[in-house]
């Protein structure tokens, strides 16, 4: 048998490498979701190693959840995401189900999708894209000949860090940018460029779900922080970083998705500085900071910082421009190696064409007057959304800003045959277990109110709290 080669021979970290050996392969999918996974027996023999050495490995994987054991047969994969709901008998509903994941529920067609956090493309101003097109092709008539810089194009992190600075006291340089595509790759960017197995990675519950997937599949260890309509509370924050030290702490502090809510500009310095004394780096996710009701939200965490702790990632898709997928992401050189390495791995730089586009639309005067009309718009959605269910009884906190509603059903909802019934009906919704790392929240759900139009808004709903009372007032 041909033998493995561990890269280290201090043996009190041999039964690590073994671990990170099997993450890595469940990682890519060698091993999927309850297979069988070699035996120590096995293992010792291919890495030349104690037998003790991999059960101890073993252990480690079973205590993190990874791996399951089955008595006197051996370990098995734990499946990523468990069954949410029980909807075996409905094929559509299983299969998105099952996967537990976002991108399948936004699948799934719908005449009311509220399931979708994004704008009504009839919001934006589409007439006009054209003419940045054409200006874009008569201003750079080599732009489809050309690759973008890894890094992003210099003429578009110039404006943004002078557009940083002026609104949000960035004090950056365009070296400190990096163009992405969308803030999803960034997401992952970070993950691949910062995470190893095993590292401890902090991420709000509930959690923007996809990070979950990125993070999880890096192997890391998941500890979730709980926000609350005001924010975390600090000393829990303060106690699991002196007691995990965790890596880095993933957050979406300004109209956080699913919840709406938004971190207080107290506890976001008192975070920067905990996370710059336990060595801990925030991950500001920060898609949706103009798309507030009443008052602007706090300056984000990256304007606290001084150390380097903070890598700020700002989407431009949410409203602006989501064909475009154009995203920025700012932090200091230290960090910016990393992940300008892992991103030329992942393509050869953002598209110019989408950059430059990007650049003239973003910066144009009708663009930042449209904003202020957006506001407007997604308010009166909003409204209309707590209108038409102000007498179903469902807890919320008012979102201030974003495009979501995180509600609370009564316990006894039967979740699975709502999110059954109401697809049946072609109306769709997120259960929140889908956002929560421990997969409970099963009586909360995201709606947003973002895609459909004031019509379509009012209709949807008043069908949707029919389904609901139909099928509660049928339960014995
Ligand atoms: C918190 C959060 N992060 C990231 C994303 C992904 O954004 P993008 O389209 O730029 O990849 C979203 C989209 O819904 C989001 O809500």
């Amino acid at each position: 048998m041909k033998r493995k080669a561990l890269s280290n021979v201090h043996s009190d970290n041999l039964y690590e490498q073994i671990y990170d050996y099997i993450i890595e392969r469940i990682g890519r999918g060698v091993w999927g979701a309850h297979d069988k996974l070699p035996s120590i027996r096995t293992l010792a023999t291919e890495f030349n190693v104690h037998r003790l050495t991999v059960f101890k490995a073993y252990q480690l994987l079973k205590q993190n959840k990874k791996v399951y054991v089955k008595d006197k047969s051996g370990y098995y994969v734990m499946p990523e995401n468990m069954l949410l709901i029980d909807s075996q008998q409905n094929p559509i509903i299983s299969a998105h189900v099952q996967e537990s994941s976002l991108s399948e529920i936004h699948q799934v067609r719908a005449d009311y999708q509220f399931s979708i956090a994004l704008l009504d493309p009839n919001l934006l101003p589409n007439h006009y894209f054209s003419e940045y097109i054409k200006k874009v092709f008569n201003l750079y008539p080599k732009v489809l000949g050309t690759y973008s810089s890894i890094q992003g194009d210099p003429e578009l992190r110039e404006a943004l860090s002078r557009y940083f600075t002026d609104q949000s006291h960035f004090y950056l340089t365009p070296d400190e940018l990096l163009i992405t595509s969308g803030s999803q790759q960034a997401i992952d960017l970070i993950a691949r460029g910062l995470i190893k197995p095993r590292d401890t990675v902090f991420l709000e519950r509930p959690t923007y779900s996809p990070a979950i997937d990125v993070f999880r599949r890096q192997g890391a260890n998941i500890i979730p922080i709980e926000i609350h309509p005001h924010g975390y509370q600090l000393e829990q924050v303060e106690g699991l970083m002196r007691e995990h030290k965790p890596r880095l702490f993933y957050l979406n502090p300004t109209f956080h998705n699913p919840t709406g809510y938004t971190v207080p500009a107290e506890q976001r310095k008192t975070l920067v500085e905990m996370a710059n004394k336990y060595q801990c780096l925030l991950i500001e996710d920060d898609p949706y900071p103009d798309i507030y009701f009443e008052k602007k939200p706090p300056l984000p965490f990256f304007s606290y910082d001084t150390a380097g702790c903070v890598i700020y990632i700002r989407s431009f898709s949410k409203y602006i421009a989501p064909g475009l997928s154009i995203a920025a992401v700012a932090c200091r050189p230290s960090i910016m190696k990393y992940l300008l390495n892992t991103k030329s791995l992942s393509d050869s730089g953002t598209p110019l064409l989408n950059q430059k586009i990007f650049l003239h639309y973003f910066f144009s005067e009708r663009l930042q007057k449209h904003v202020e009309k957006l506001r407007i718009a997604l308010e009166i959605r909003r409204n209309i959304m707590e209108e038409e269910l102000s007498a179903t009884g469902w807890k919320w906190a008012t979102p201030m800003g974003g495009f979501n509603l995180w509600m609370k059903l009564p316990e006894s909802t039967p979740m699975d045959r709502l999110l059954e019934k109401s697809i049946e009906k072609s109306i769709s919704f997120v259960p929140g277990s889908i956002f929560d790392s421990l997969k409970e929240h099963q009586s909360w759900i995201r709606m947003s109110y973002s895609y459909l139009n004031e019509t379509q808004l009012r209709d949807g709903l008043q069908r949707f709290v029919h389904i609901y009372h139909s099928l509660t007032s049928t339960q014995i």
